[in-house]
């Protein structure tokens, strides 16, 4: 029987725990897992960061040094699940540093929400955004924005935008400069008190009302960034490729290189993968900083498809000077204090790792870390693959997983240099090692 559990958010942990085993087919070592992996001391901290916890989800923290980052050196921390993605994130980084780095540029960094509303009038009445008004909605929300005025940010600009193509569904679209916080917060808050004062606006003023009762539909930040856009670029000659073409003449490394990425730039189904390249750098970034990685992920995957077609954020080109040259443009709208960032403390950690950046400097290193993943994995699928590489990892935590002694890893290392891993693989190889 499907049962629905009554009540579950206000049981005890260890009520929850009981319901759940009543209610499910579980381990019998359910509770004890859950508790092994309990913090000792900090658990309420993170009890607190969710509903219902029970436990906490451990992910290896990770880091990739050597990332020179507009002539800064920076060691940067990484959560991730997969293995070898910090791996190639330092591979690349440290090849960079010798060419130069990653240079970037910040192209904006201001924050969209909405206050959606239905109402009859006509779209022309917002050709500018009326003055009255939004000196009401300012002053509405005073209080909130008079802290972030202190910090150099605030409200940018106002405007009222009809939906395409959609009679009588209007916008309020407001811009915002939340400087070194994401500013989720911040932006909902205002714009949740101007629901009201917008609507009595059109509700009082004769020229408005005529056309009928106007309704608030909703108000949200927009996770579609595009303001908030970093590009990264690195560049290099071509000859100094060869530390990455696995024996290929560089300049048709670099050939294959930018087919591999123009690819990526025509096909969709390839340009998908190849952005995930991307996020594996990026997004290990955004977590270890306490950032919101779904807000990222929605924004970069919104951006690549910006013509109508879904292609790579990142391109690649042979310049006539002879050098390789790759670009990432992406929008990153991160945060280096508020919201998660200072209260877990390994995102705390991370940012005092990277020298407490600014938020701009933070879009920056999350920008880089996804350029040097993606130049790793396109250069490997276009020499050796990636199974290579994965494989010298999924062995190594093979051998782990059975328990091999120091002398039997280095055996197993030296037989599958040119065998195909697997769990059977390397369990008879173990079996028939220890008959010896
Ligand atoms: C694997 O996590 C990422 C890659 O598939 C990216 C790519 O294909 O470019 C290797």
């Amino acid at each position: 029987m499907n049962q629905i559990i009554k009540g579950f958010s206000k049981l005890t942990r260890e009520e929850k725990i009981k319901v759940l085993k009543t209610h499910f087919q579980l381990p019998e070592n359910f509770s004890e897992i859950l508790e092994a992996y309990r913090h000792p001391s900090q658990q309420e901290l993170f009890d607190d960061f969710s509903e219902n916890t029970l436990s906490n989800f451990y992910l290896p923290f990770g880091v990739a040094p050597n990332f020179l980052i507009d002539d800064k050196m920076y060691a940067v921390p990484m959560v991730v699940e997969e293995s070898s993605v910090v791996a190639a994130a330092s591979r690349a980084a440290s090849f960079w540093a010798k060419h130069g780095g990653f240079k970037t540029t910040i192209h904006n960094t201001l924050k969209k929400g909405h206050i959606w509303f239905r109402w009859d009038g006509p779209k022309s009445f917002f050709s500018e955004m009326p003055k009255e008004l939004e000196e009401s909605l300012r002053k509405t929300v005073a209080p909130l924005t008079a802290n972030m005025e202190t910090r150099g940010g605030g409200i940018r600009s106002m405007e009222i935008i009809s939906l395409d193509g959609e009679y009588g569904i209007f916008q309020l679209q407001v811009a915002f400069e939340t400087v070194d916080s994401m500013g989720a917060n911040f932006i909902n808050s205002c714009l949740e008190e101007m629901k009201e004062p917008l609507r009595e606006f059109f509700n009082t003023h004769q020229d408005f009302k005529q056309y009928g009762n106007m309704q608030i539909i909703m108000a949200i930040l927009s996770n579609y960034t595009t303001d908030c856009l970093v590009t990264t670029t690195v560049k290099c000659p071509i000859e100094a490729l060869s530390a990455f073409s696995a024996g290929m003449a560089p300049a048709e490394f670099a050939q294959r290189f930018k087919q591999a990425t123009d690819i990526a730039l025509a096909d969709t189904s390839r340009a998908v993968t190849h952005n995930k390249g991307i996020f594996n750098g990026t997004d290990a970034v955004v977590i270890a900083t306490g950032n919101d990685f779904r807000a990222a992920e929605a924004a970069g995957h919104a951006w690549a498809a910006r013509e109508g077609f879904y292609r790579s954020l990142s391109s690649c080109e042979i310049t006539e000077d002879d050098s390789f040259k790759m670009e990432l443009t992406i929008p990153l709208a991160l945060g280096t204090v508020g919201g998660l960032t200072r209260l877990h403390p390994m995102a705390a950690l991370a940012l005092e790792m990277l020298g407490n950046p600014t938020a701009s400097e933070l879009m920056g290193i999350a920008a880089a870390a996804g350029l040097a993943n993606n130049f790793s994995a396109v250069a490997s699928l276009v020499t050796t693959g990636i199974q290579k590489g994965h494989m010298k990892l999924h062995l190594s935590n093979l051998l782990k997983s059975f328990n091999a002694s120091d002398e039997e890893k280095e055996a197993a290392i030296d037989y599958f240099k040119d065998k195909t891993v697997s769990a059977v693989a390397v369990k008879e190889f173990l079996r028939q090692a220890e008959q010896k």
